[in-house]
């Protein structure tokens, strides 16, 4: 494969993995992170991988970003990067969905522009994020999803109920990642629907449960193996699916 392959989150975990591959594969790869160090090994190795510093929940880093990108074509686009964080309350959830709904979102607005037809975009999604286990009246706030203002409507109610105390009684879980995560397979089915007169494709992608630090060593599942399911999306045909959600190339249900 040839072209310009963007992974947030691409110091560690996943998105290290996703990096590594898909430079392998002969895509240049911009590996993003924080702190984008993690990319000299690969580099050394002569994979064609060139760090940058990227924070997703600041907007003045994906502008730095966007700069860098310049005039360049997009060919992969990989939003990776997320937190799960301890504990539950109204600080955590914004701290969650600033990273793992509007972070995510946003990087792939931004880089639109410079997306072509045949590219694809991954949104790192996960089955905590499907909707099968939550009551109806919230299913039904991202289910069908009518707009990105219903999604956000939806997400700041989640806020100010946490806040004050009545979330449960409304039937939200005390899960911000849940929820972040409900949020974008909710947004990826807009963006897909808004990006496919161009040709690009957009979908959600699950590893399945694996041992990085964030899903811990007790996890089923290797780096390589969550990988490939990423992978997978990462590199479709130009005539492949768009606006799904999939774990190991099979489509999982919102
Ligand atoms: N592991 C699992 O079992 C599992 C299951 C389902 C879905 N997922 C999803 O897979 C993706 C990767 O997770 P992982 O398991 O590889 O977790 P991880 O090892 O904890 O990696 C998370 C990555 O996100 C980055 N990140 C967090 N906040 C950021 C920000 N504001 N700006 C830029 N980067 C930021 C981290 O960078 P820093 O080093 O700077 O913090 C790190 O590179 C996530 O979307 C996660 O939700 C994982």
């Amino acid at each position: 494969m040839s072209g310009i392959a963007i992974v947030t989150g691409g110091n560690r975990g996943l998105g290290l993995e996703v990096s590594t591959r898909l430079a392998e594969r002969g895509l240049h790869v911009i590996l993003t992170a924080r702190d984008p160090a993690a990319a000299a090994p690969l580099v050394a190795r002569g994979l064609a991988v060139e760090p940058r510093a990227l924070d997703v929940t600041d907007p003045a880093s994906i502008a730095r970003l966007v700069a860098d990108v310049g005039e360049r074509t997009v060919d992969v686009l990989v939003s990776n990067a997320a937190v799960s964080l301890d504990g539950f309350d109204a600080d955590v959830v914004a701290r969650t969905l600033a990273t793992n709904y509007t972070g995510a979102t946003a990087i792939v607005d931004a880089l639109a522009p410079r997306l072509t037809r045949g590219s694809r975009v991954v949104l790192v999604s996960s089955a905590m994020g499907e909707l099968g286990g939550l009551p109806k009246a919230i299913r039904d706030r991202f289910d069908p999803p009518r707009d990105r203002a219903s999604i956000r409507a939806a997400l700041d109610e989640f806020l100010a109920q946490v806040r004050a105390g009545t979330h449960a009684k409304a039937g939200w879980p005390s899960s911000a990642y849940r929820i972040s995560k409900a949020a974008l397979n909710a947004w990826t089915r807009l963006a897909a629907a808004e990006l496919a007169p161009r040709g690009i494709l957009v979908n959600a992608a699950c590893p399945g449960w694996v041992r990085t630090r964030m899903g811990g060593q007790g996890a089923p599942r290797s780096i390589d193996e969550g990988g490939a399911s990423l992978l997978w999306a990462a590199t479709l045909p130009p005539d492949g699916p768009t606006g799904g959600f999939f774990r190991d190339g099979a489509r999982v249900a919102w």
